[in-house]
C-alpha cells in the first residue's frame, strides 16, 4: 500500500458528518472507503466499528475514521480489536499527540460534540502527523501483549 488508504464508517449519530468528511476526503484525493451507514435511521455502532477495524486488520487500509454521537462507543469497540489504536479526540492537540505518541490508527469523533470545521480541521491534523516512534514503539507494544 503507498497513496494513503482511508475507511470511515458511521452509526445514525454521525452519518452526515460521515458523509460530509467522506466527500470533503474524496476531493482532497484520499483513497477512502465508506463502510456506512447510509440513513440516518437508527442502527447499532459495534457493527460499522468492525468492518473499519477489519479492513484495517486485513491490510486493505492504512487509516479509519468512526464517527458516532459522541465518538465514545465507537471508540470503545474499536479498542477490543488487538492492533486497534482508537483515540477519540475533540481536539487538535488531541489529534496531533495521538498520532504521535500513540500511533493511533482510527480517529473517532463524536457528531454531537464537535462541530464540522472543527472536526475538518482534526481530521487534517491527524491525517498529516506522523508516529514518532522511539521510545514509544515498547509502550505500544505492551498494548497488544
Ligand atoms: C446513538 O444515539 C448514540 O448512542 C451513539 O451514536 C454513540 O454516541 C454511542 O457512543
Amino acid at each position: 500500500m503507498n497513496r494513503i488508504k482511508l475507511a470511515i464508517a458511521s452509526d445514525h449519530g454521525g452519518f452526515i458528518l460521515k458523509n460530509n468528511l467522506y466527500k470533503n476526503l474524496l476531493i482532497k484525493g484520499y483513497d477512502i472507503v465508506d463502510f456506512g451507514t447510509n440513513s440516518s435511521e437508527s442502527c447499532d455502532y459495534p457493527v460499522y466499528a468492525k468492518k473499519v477495524c477489519e479492513a484495517i486488520l486485513n491490510e486493505d487500509v492504512h487509516y479509519g475514521i468512526l464517527v458516532c454521537g459522541t465518538g465514545i462507543g465507537m471508540q470503545m469497540c474499536a479498542n477490543r480489536f488487538k492492533g486497534i489504536r482508537a483515540a477519540c479526540v475533540s481536539d487538535t492537540y488531541s489529534a496531533k499527540m495521538s498520532r504521535l505518541h500513540n500511533n493511533s490508527n482510527i480517529l473517532t469523533l463524536g457528531a454531537r460534540v464537535v462541530g464540522e470545521g472543527l472536526a475538518y480541521d482534526i481530521v487534517n491534523v491527524w491525517l498529516n502527523t506522523n508516529y514518532e516512534g522511539g521510545r514509544h514503539e515498547k509502550r505500544i507494544k505492551m498494548l497488544d501483549e
